[in-house]
């Protein structure tokens, strides 16, 4: 039989990886506890209509990325593309803005996408990421984008990535600023890709978004949104510049980062690394204050970001931040049959004592166990014979500096509290 391997795009977390997962997460927790953040965990499968309605039909993520079928009762359903349009079905299906006027909520999770895998692009990948909902003032877009910072400072990223960030306005006036795109566009429209002539009838701000250079050069002079901002919206703008300036957050304005998804009105932001190559977006976000209307809730301003996990993980792997510790203390070596109880026994009381404790169970020769003990890293070998079961001892050995000890099996537990204190 041909061997079965995992699906294209999809990657196994090893071992040797997973400490380093573990760390990333332990992180987030860590600074989203001290900024409010309480978990949300959300189904890894929705209805396909929750997506198309709050992503867009016109996105990429919905038009070409999802993983859709057909449920046996005919429900078209999806594995979750992005956590916004899930955290927000959640946020107004347990009401939780009746619950408290501002709620914050951050999750982990895995996401599906059928992208063509590369460098920091998988199809099944993990995004960690915050949403606050109820305050549409810019001391919440501060807040969001502090607890961005404050994870990436913590994961040694903070100097390489740079935060770009823009204002897309308000709805009025972005309706305002699709025209004068289009009237700008218009005289030079065949010259632009198939793609973006689709994206000027549908959603002409994403032809921005262009990694085309031609295009880009064609772009060089075109309208910026900042023309046709409101009062309200460069106020907005201008209060959450201010603000990162005074939490001391370096930002450069970019005003033709419009972000791939719909929902978003007002601040949009990313935080870019030079070390990732062309998938540069360590994370990304913004404001969606109609987005809860959109889906039938109250109408409620939200705002958050998502991260992807993968690719903070190269970002620190990059940048040598990650440093690896063993987290066994113990290696319990059993050199015969007959003290296997006496091994299994005395782990059982150590690990109750909170000891990491690793036993050999392949019954092998004292050389390779030794050898496993050393591998493993573990501060410690108990080494089981039969000279020390007749004296009801064990030989305590210091890994690192080789030195050796016999100790009573009653007294074992005391010595190792006593050196580990
Ligand atoms: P997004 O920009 O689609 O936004 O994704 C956020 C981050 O997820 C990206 O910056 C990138 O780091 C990572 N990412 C996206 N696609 C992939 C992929 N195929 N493989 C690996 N990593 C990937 C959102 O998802 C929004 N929900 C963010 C948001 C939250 N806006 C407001 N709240």
């Amino acid at each position: 039989m041909s061997q079965i391997r995992s699906i294209k795009g999809t990657h196994d977390i090893l071992p040797a990886d997973s400490q380093k997962w573990q760390r990333l997460e332990q992180i987030v927790r860590s600074v989203c506890n001290q900024f409010g953040y309480e978990e949300i965990r959300t189904p890894v499968f929705e209805e396909t209509r929750l997506f198309s309605r709050s992503v867009g039909e016109d996105t990429d993520i919905v038009s070409k990325e999802m993983y859709s079928w057909e449920d046996k009762d005919g429900t078209s359903l999806t594995l979750r593309p992005e956590l916004t349009a899930s955290v927000v079905r959640a946020y107004i299906q347990h009401n939780l803005g009746g619950q408290a006027p501002v709620q914050r909520l951050y999750y982990m999770g895995p996401l599906f996408r059928r992208e063509r895998p590369q460098k920091g692009r998988q199809r099944q990948f993990h995004q960690f990421g915050v949403e606050a909902f109820g305050s549409g003032h810019p001391e919440q877009d501060a807040e969001i984008i502090a607890i961005a910072w404050h994870i990436l400072s913590e994961c040694g990223l903070n100097s390489d990535s740079t935060l770009q960030l823009n204002s897309i306005g308000s709805p009025d006036c972005r309706t305002a600023y699709r025209e004068a795109l289009k009237d700008f566009i218009r005289p030079n429209l065949a010259q632009f890709s198939e793609t973006s002539r689709k994206r000027f009838e549908t959603n002409p701000l994403r032809i921005l978004d262009t990694k085309a250079e031609h295009e880009q050069k064609l772009l060089d002079d075109a309208p910026t949104v900042s023309d046709c901002y409101t009062d309200e919206d460069k106020a907005h703008f201008e209060s959450l510049q201010n603000f990162l300036k005074a939490i001391n957050i370096p930002f450069s304005i970019n005003l033709k980062l419009v972000r791939g998804l719909d929902y978003y009105s007002r601040t949009v932001f990313e935080f870019t690394s030079p070390v990732l190559g062309a998938q540069d977006a360590l994370l990304g976000g913004g404001r969606y204050d109609g987005l809860v209307e959109t889906l039938g809730g109250k109408a409620t301003p939200a705002i958050g970001f998502a991260a992807g996990m993968e690719r903070f993980l190269i970002a620190m792997d990059e940048s040598g931040e990650q440093s690896i510790e063993s987290k066994t203390d113990i290696y319990f070596v059993c050199l015969d049959e007959d003290g296997i109880t006496t091994t299994l026994s005395i782990s059982n009381k150590l690990r109750q004592a909170g000891f990491s404790v690793i036993s050999d169970p392949v019954r092998r020769s004292m050389k390779s166990q030794m050898r496993e003990a050393n591998r493993s890293g573990a501060k410690f070998a108990i080494i089981l014979g039969e000279t020390e079961m007749e004296s009801n001892s064990v030989v305590l050995k210091y890994l690192e500096k080789g030195e050796q000890e016999s100790v009573s099996q009653k007294g074992l537990l005391e010595k190792l509290r006593k050196l580990t204190n």
